[in-house]
């Protein structure tokens, strides 16, 4: 999407939302439990953001769930954590669906489970036709390799003769991407105190506002979430240019 197309709500809130849910670990650990349970609590804190999206008038949420980086963690952690994502669909996909979430997938499936993948593919379909929230879940997902996937199908384009390289700008290498029919985010937050982007979304964010929040995930309220769009509401965004 342009840069310069500013998505906003009606009362000036972020249409598009973007969230890296950290902290999961660092929860679980200081109450002395293991980092599964965090990722758990973790996935709880989901279903209490996604609705709240609809009074804050976000209409597109994507969530950070699993990063291409996420793969060098214990293979007990990353076992749970699959184990957890299939979970969250089998309990959930109802729930979504009634409630009129669309749900997608970002990220590379190639590494991926194939019952997983199954699983993912079924709860797209079947949400397919709701429009009241579009919630992206990016799983084993990281922007350099979107972009460097996305170079790759469009060097094929041109080297089919589909494509002229003359062809070749922001717009058309965008539509090679996950998430080339989703608007780019206005807002990335981040929990945990950390302010780091850690390979979201790169391309897309390029003018979006950031916020890093102290909060651990799973204390992420949907309170806090309505205050940090409210003061998205404050800034000012000018995607380069100057104000008239
Ligand atoms: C980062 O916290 C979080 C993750 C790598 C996993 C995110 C997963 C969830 C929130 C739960 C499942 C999500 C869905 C969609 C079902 P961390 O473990 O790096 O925390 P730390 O920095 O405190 O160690």
């Amino acid at each position: 999407m342009a840069a310069d197309a500013q998505e906003t709500t009606s009362s000036g809130g972020p249409k598009h939302v973007a969230i890296i849910m950290d902290g999961n670990g660092r929860w679980a650990q200081s109450r002395g439990r293991p980092r599964l349970f965090g990722h758990q609590a973790g996935a709880q804190r989901v279903r209490d953001i996604v609705n709240a999206c609809p009074d804050l008038g976000v209409k597109y949420l994507t969530i950070f769930a699993f990063s291409t980086e996420n793969w060098k963690r214990t293979q007990a952690e990353v076992s749970g954590l699959m184990a957890l994502f299939r979970l969250y669909i089998v309990r959930e996909a109802r729930a979504l669906h009634a409630e009129g979430v669309r749900v997608r997938f970002i990220g590379d499936r190639i590494r991926l489970d194939e019952k997983l993948v199954t699983m993912m593919d079924e709860l797209e379909l079947l949400t397919a036709g709701n429009d009241r929230v579009h919630l992206t879940i990016a799983l084993n997902y990281g922007g350099r390799d979107e972009v460097t996937r996305a170079a790759k199908r469009l060097a094929y384009e041109i080297e089919q003769g589909r494509l002229s390289h003359k062809d070749v700008d922001a717009e058309t290498l965008s539509r090679f991407l996950d998430t080339h029919v989703l608007p780019d985010p206005d807002l990335v937050i981040r929990t945990s105190g950390e302010a780091r982007i850690s390979n979201f979304l790169l391309w897309q964010s390029a003018y979006a506002e950031y916020e890093f929040v102290d909060t651990l995930w799973p204390d992420f309220t949907p309170e806090e979430f309505a205050r940090v769009c409210a003061s998205y509401a404050e800034r000012d965004r000018r995607f380069g240019a100057v104000k008239a």
